[in-house]
């Protein structure tokens, strides 16, 4: 089975084996390919290119940059970066303004590519294959919610005064940036509190921004904690909205602090990929490793659980022995270290395991068994792990772990399937792995997720062709989706009534 980090692996270490490739997308000494009046997806960068394979290797072993801003902790502070937002002059320019000046923040992005890429790996541990993706899909954030201001140039709506985006730290750039850039289109003056583990990632992509001509005033960076200043900056009576990408409990701990708070939040998930008897094996298992373990699983669409459906379930079948051989083998062919070696497929935890991982990493429930155990090689580096089979209603069916265990499920049949998946309370992603149109049929017409994804891996939303967000317990507020036709224009009020979900 060939993923593709391995291959991109390959290509980065064997150069002289790769040949010249059709597939080239974008050779990195060129110039953005965007266009002021077309939004096109902003290319990852292609490895099949010699020099963009020295390109990354300078990238990811230069040492990422310290964080320069110091961390607030008087309320007061907070109170004068939100009165020098709400006095920003950023809202009364006229939209179609702000729609040029976001476009050249987006080749501003474009432009600082290789510094993105060092300061993520850096600080994050991310490898390039999941690294690189994201600065892409940060570049067409801005690029397409500038689009979408120059929409509002003839429309009947106020912006907001001053949002507050606080971002996670398991998409340092992206998330961070794609907050900051959609209140922005609207006219909003933005305040963003980074997540403590990646403070400097967002402070080089705010520098970006600045550069391509974001006011100082309307876009502003703080760093605080959950402490007086952190509730002070969500609670400000000039704060109109908070983007929240984060916890469950982080959106209850928002609201215990402001009832009446405006949130717009992506909370956490519990995703499932079903594969049916009729899906091919080799993209059905390529597609769950990544989905599975890209960024070591710290991903809230990453898949935590595959279903198995009828003779897949079994190794005591053909094709289910088939499957099971081949998934355990690309699982423990994964090689694991930092993303700044480039042969890591999979990179750190950003962190110590919190209890929840320790258990999911450390621990079976009754009946189950290890496909693939993992093993602590550190602190924050372990082992992907693969356990089987996972009963409904028990604790891994229901909790989301956030880190590199899969989790298999056995079903009868795709009904049974379904149910499995839908029951566990979130809606963020699945997938379904099937080549029979009417299972993908069925399938579709019943899955209870936000991003429904067939025969492809369930991460990695690309903007406008697949806007991104949840439902049931995956969502907090109206509920427009990052990177769709709507979310730019949440951030504000029509003249004749506030905007519907
Ligand atoms: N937008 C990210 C993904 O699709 C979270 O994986």
């Amino acid at each position: 089975v060939t993923s593709y980090v391995d291959r991109f692996r390959a290509s980065v270490r064997d150069r002289d084996a790769v040949p010249a490739s059709p597939r080239r997308t974008q050779d990195r000494g060129t110039e953005s390919p965007h266009l002021p009046d077309r939004f096109r997806n902003e290319p990852d960068t292609d490895p099949a290119l010699p020099a963009n394979r020295d390109w990354a290797r300078r990238a990811i072993t230069t040492p990422a940059p310290p964080t320069r801003e110091p961390e607030i902790t008087d309320p007061a502070a907070v109170d004068t970066v939100v009165e020098r937002a709400t006095a920003s002059a950023w809202g009364t320019r006229p939209a179609a303004e702000r729609a040029g000046v976001l476009r050249d923040a987006a080749r501003a992005l474009a432009a600082a590519r290789g510094e993105l890429l060092t300061v993520m790996v850096g600080e994050a541990g991310k490898t390039i294959a999941e690294a690189d993706p994201e600065i892409s899909e940060a570049i067409d954030f801005t690029a397409y919610y500038a689009d979408r201001a120059a929409e509002l140039a003839c429309a009947p709506f106020t912006p907001d005064r001053v949002v507050v985006v606080t971002p996670p730290w398991n998409f340092p750039i992206a998330i961070p940036l794609g907050g900051c850039v959609a209140a922005l289109a609207a006219g909003a003056s933005v305040v963003i509190k980074p997540a403590p583990q990646v403070r400097a990632c967002a402070e080089v992509g705010v520098a970006a921004l600045h550069r391509g001509g974001i006011p100082a005033d309307a876009l502003q960076l703080v760093h605080t904690d959950e402490g007086d200043a952190g509730r002070r900056l969500v609670t400000h009576p000039a704060v109109d909205h908070v983007v929240l990408t984060g916890a469950s409990e982080t959106a209850a701990l928002f609201r215990s602090w402001r009832p009446d708070l405006r949130l717009v939040a992506e909370t956490s998930g519990k995703n499932a990929l079903v594969v049916t008897p009729s899906a091919d094996p080799d993209l059905a298992v390529a597609d769950l490793v990544r989905s599975a373990f890209g960024h070591a699983g710290q991903k809230c669409s990453a898949a935590s659980l595959a279903i198995l459906v009828g003779s897949v379930r079994s190794s005591r079948t053909a094709a289910g022995a088939r499957f099971h051989r081949q998934l355990a083998d690309a699982v423990r062919t994964l090689r694991v270290g930092h993303g700044s070696d480039p042969s890591t497929t999979m990179g750190p935890l950003i962190g110590p395991p919190d209890a929840k991982l320790e258990r999911a990493l450390t621990r079976l429930d009754e009946g189950e068994r290890w496909l693939v155990e993992p093993r602590r090689l550190s602190s924050t580096l372990w082992t992907p792990g693969v356990k089987e089979p996972v009963a409904p209603g028990s604790w891994f069916h229901l909790t989301e772990c956030f880190g590199p265990v899969l989790g298999l499920m056995h079903a009868a049949d795709l009904d049974e399937a379904i149910a499995l998946q839908n029951a566990t309370g979130y809606g963020l992603t699945g997938g379904l792995h099937a080549l029979d149109p009417d299972e993908v049929d069925h399938w579709s017409e019943r899955v209870e997720v936000g991003n429904a994804y067939v025969n492809r891996h369930i991460t990695g939303a690309i903007v406008q062709r697949q806007s991104f967000g949840g439902w049931k317990g995956s969502v907090v507020g109206p509920g427009a989706k990052p990177g769709g036709p709507n979310y730019v224009a949440q951030f504000g009020t029509w003249h004749d009534g506030p905007l519907e979900a």
